[in-house]
């Protein structure tokens, strides 16, 4: 028994011998003297050992602990001061390697299109997530009972009181806002969050971006409309983009149309459906105190997901709000 205890005294020391960095003592403290080192593990011996051997026994394990503790801390400070601590700031030290941050595939684009529509003098306004039913139905002519208020197509905040809170469902809302703080005329662009309680998948998620256009003139027509589309197209997308128009129906809009743009998908030019848009219907001038005999106006919705992932190819929504930087650096 003494032997072996010997032996291992032997091994153990030749080994920390062979530790020429802070990494490799700490292995080795650990092997040796950690909680489940193999000193540790002789502990039980003494029990074992035949009673008239237990005291000296247990005596020549406690100097082998003390002998390797002290080998230990000797070891420690020959490594350690070997490369001394530089007083200050060490030029020699490589450096960390700090990828560059950079701006969300979705900010750039968003930045790009407030960018474009303020050159056609749209100004930026705003409005918030948290709206009342005012803002996001009544205003906007979509009466009580419209499907468009169903419980299950909301997001509802608080109890079924009138008045009640919802997240905002799309960002027309700031036109009635846009329209309540300011008298025509007015060109204004909004970008915001927009929530719907859709089951996540590929093309779903209950959160998604708009941006909202809403301009009030005297004689503004469907051809101003569709020129300020056509506008930001070819700023946006390039000089060969094209705008359609396809009719349609909203309540805040008379008439109403889809709007598709032809735009470059991974390097060919393709159709691609982008919002909606129309002439201010006279129901949302008059809910905002705007005479619909002296003024006219044009509003436009788009998706901004829709335009992004067409653009760059993305098949998959969720994608964009994982903040995995794998996927995020490729834009
Ligand atoms: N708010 C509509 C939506 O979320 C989009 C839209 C359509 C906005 C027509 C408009 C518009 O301003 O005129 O589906």
């Amino acid at each position: 028994m003494r032997e072996s205890i010997d032996a291992y005294e032997r091994e153990a020391l030749a080994e920390l011998e062979t530790c020429g960095d802070a990494a490799a003592l700490e292995t080795w403290r650990i092997a040796h003297l950690g909680t489940k080192g193999r000193l540790r593990g002789l502990m039980p011996l003494v029990k074992d050992a035949p009673p008239a051997e237990r005291p000296l026994f247990g005596q020549r394990l406690n100097a082998l602990k003390e002998r390797l503790e002290s080998a230990f801390a000797a070891r420690r400070d020959a490594v350690g001061s070997r490369r001394p601590r530089p007083r200050g700031l060490d030029l020699t030290e490589p450096g960390l390697d700090l990828a560059p941050g950079r701006r969300h595939v979705l900010t750039a684009t968003i930045d790009r299109i407030v960018e474009v529509f303020g050159r056609m003098g749209f100004e930026v306004a705003d409005g918030p997530e948290i709206e009342d039913e005012w803002h996001n139905f009544t205003a906007l002519n979509i009466p009580p009972g419209h499907p468009a208020r169903d419980p299950n197509d909301n997001f509802f905040l608080g109890g079924q009181a009138a008045g009640r809170l919802l997240l905002r469902t799309q960002t027309s809302t700031v036109q009635i806002r846009a329209m309540e703080a300011r008298r025509p005329p007015l060109r204004v662009v909004a970008v915001g969050r927009v929530y719907r309680p859709d089951d996540h998948d590929a093309t779903h998620y209950s959160m998604f971006h708009q941006v909202e256009g809403l301009a009030v003139d005297r004689d503004l027509s469907m051809a101003d409309l569709k020129g300020t589309l056509l506008g930001f197209a070819r700023a946006f997308f390039g000089p060969e983009a094209e705008v359609r128009m396809r009719p349609s129906f909203f309540p805040f809009t008379e008439p109403s149309a889809e709007v598709d743009m032809r735009m470059p998908v991974k390097g060919t030019w393709q159709w691609v459906e982008i919002g909606g848009c129309g002439m201010v219907d006279p129901a949302v001038f008059e809910a905002v105190g705007v005479n619909p005999d002296e003024w006219r106006g044009f509003a436009f919705g788009l998706g901004i997901e829709r335009v992004t992932m067409r653009r760059h190819g993305l098949g998959d929504i969720r994608r964009l709000f994982e903040n995995d930087a794998r996927f995020l650096r490729q834009f």
